[in-house]
């Protein structure tokens, strides 16, 4: 028995007011169906078929290859793009999960308690449902007087009473393969959207006498089906806690979880601290023993254990053991800032390796650079890279001082242990252990200032 699973990605998601597709708006760094397809991965789904129309290319780039594709022409509603999967699922055996690409926060644990009871009853259908104090626009789980499952009714289709069911439809489901399209040959548009319903199918096996199943899952947010802006923030308030929480979980500390940011797939090792108004994004992975923080934005990097990051930007740098960065420290992509390296407030480093036990205390930018271990950069000395057409490198050897305010117009190189003196304007290379001095004399003048 194979478990499939339709992705529903084709609506326009005119609600969002947006230039890029509704299920690529992330959520916590994430696109929504990237989440999506994540779920149906830990769920061991054979197959995965897409369903994209609007904005299909923007979709299947991001998908790529992981799953199949079928196309919606036309928008009709999602019996019709669950019917497109038929050409390629409807000979199959097995369960098919049917999911929207605009609900993230659906627990696998949810979804394989679903599949359970499908394979297990054995049922026909399992709907996932919660209860939401409000219910407004969602489909609601219409039950007997029994309690019985009976049918699914789109909120523009609601009587008034049936306007006041709290159980809604999360929009997740699991069927039969064989059962799920014979049922979606026989829906029609006959509604007040005039759209084919998925949702019909479940009064239709209803009226066969199936077993339906309504698992009505404790945790309401992962109901959320975000068709707005509005949507999407809840959506994303949810999905950070429970990141968050895992975290700590984890032996991470958060001193302010509601305002600390991070985005799903971040690693973050036990013991570190994380001050409020940090966002680590990307696939930045943080060691043990780190403070990070406060007010700190970390994309794409790796930091090792025991480091500090104080108000500071980081964005594809690598950082490496007990180095202290900030505050106020901009790394760019390709910073290598070795061990117990000290950055210091308002340095600048880009495209460069710096060995360890090396400082850079204040006001220096560092860029397209190799500097040895063991060496001072004084305030305000730079790196001259760029001759406005060409970028390029300074070399920097172990245990050399660079006084303050110095200028290394590259290509240059500072030998090992060599001395920069203050205020130089340095353009041949420095031997090793060599002093250079390049700057006016000074000439005092008596008296004159009086
Ligand atoms: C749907 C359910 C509703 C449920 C809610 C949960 C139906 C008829 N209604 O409503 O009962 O409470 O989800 O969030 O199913 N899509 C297509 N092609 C289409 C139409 C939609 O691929 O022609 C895709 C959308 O991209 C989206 C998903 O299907 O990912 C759901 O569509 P949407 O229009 O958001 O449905 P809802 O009105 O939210
Ligand atoms: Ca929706």
């Amino acid at each position: 028995m194979k478990t499939l699973a339709v992705v529903l990605a084709g609506g326009i998601g005119k609600r969002m007011n947006s230039k890029l597709h509704k299920v690529l708006h992330p959520v916590c760094g994430k696109p929504m169906v990237g989440h999506i397809i994540d779920l149906l991965k830990q769920a061991n789904a054979d197959r995965i078929v897409a369903v994209v129309g609007h904005g299909a290319d923007a979709v299947k780039a991001y998908l790529g290859a992981q799953v199949e594709y079928t196309l919606q022409e036309e928008q009709l509603g999602t019996g019709h793009a669950v019917l497109q999967a038929a050409p390629l699922l409807s000979d199959e055996e097995g369960i098919t999960i049917v999911i929207c690409g605009d609900t993230p926060l659906v627990r696998s644990a949810t979804l394989e308690r679903m599949i359970q009871v499908v394979r297990e009853t054995p049922a026909a259908a399992a709907v996932m449902s919660v209860r939401m104090d409000n219910p407004h626009g969602y489909g609601r789980i219409v039950r007997g007087s029994d309690g019985r499952f009976l049918q699914i009714v789109e909120q523009k289709d609601c009587t008034a009473e049936q306007r006041e069911i709290k159980e809604i439809n999360a929009g997740t489901y699991v069927f039969d393969n064989k059962k799920l399209f014979d049922a979606l040959s026989k829906i029609t548009n006959d509604n007040a959207q005039h759209e084919y319903y998925l949702t019909d199918v479940f009064g239709i096996l209803n009226g066969q006498q199936e077993t339906i199943v309504a698992l009505c899952t404790e945790d309401a947010t992962e109901g959320i089906g975000v068709n707005d802006r509005v949507g999407l923030a809840e959506a994303q308030v949810w999905m950070r806690r429970r990141i968050n929480r895992e975290h700590m979980v984890n032996g991470v500390t958060l001193i302010d979880p509601e305002n600390t940011y991070i985005d799903s797939g971040v690693k973050i090792g036990a013991d570190s601290v994380i001050w409020p108004g940090t966002t680590l994004s990307g696939a930045t992975v943080i060691g043990e023993g780190c403070i990070i923080g406060p007010n700190s934005d970390i994309t794409g990097s790796q930091i090792g254990n025991r480091v500090t990051v104080k108000q500071s930007v980081l964005s594809e740098a690598k950082v490496a053991d007990e180095a202290t960065i900030g505050p106020f420290a901009y790394l760019r992509p390709g910073a290598q800032i070795g061990e117990h390296v000290k950055i210091g407030d308002f340095v600048e480093i880009k495209n460069a390796v710096l060995g360890a036990g090396t400082k850079v205390s204040h006001l220096s930018y560092v860029g397209d650079a190799e500097v040895g271990s063991n060496v001072n950069i004084g305030c305000g000395a730079i790196t001259v890279n760029y001759d406005g057409v060409n970028k390029h490198k300074t070399v920097i050897g172990d245990n050399a001082f660079v006084g303050s305010n110095v200028n290394l117009v590259a290509p240059v190189k500072v030998g090992q242990g060599a001395l920069v003196a203050a205020g130089s304007t340095i353009t041949r290379d420095v031997p090793d252990n060599d002093m250079a001095i390049a700057r006016e004399r000074q000439e005092n003048r008596p008296g004159y200032a009086e």
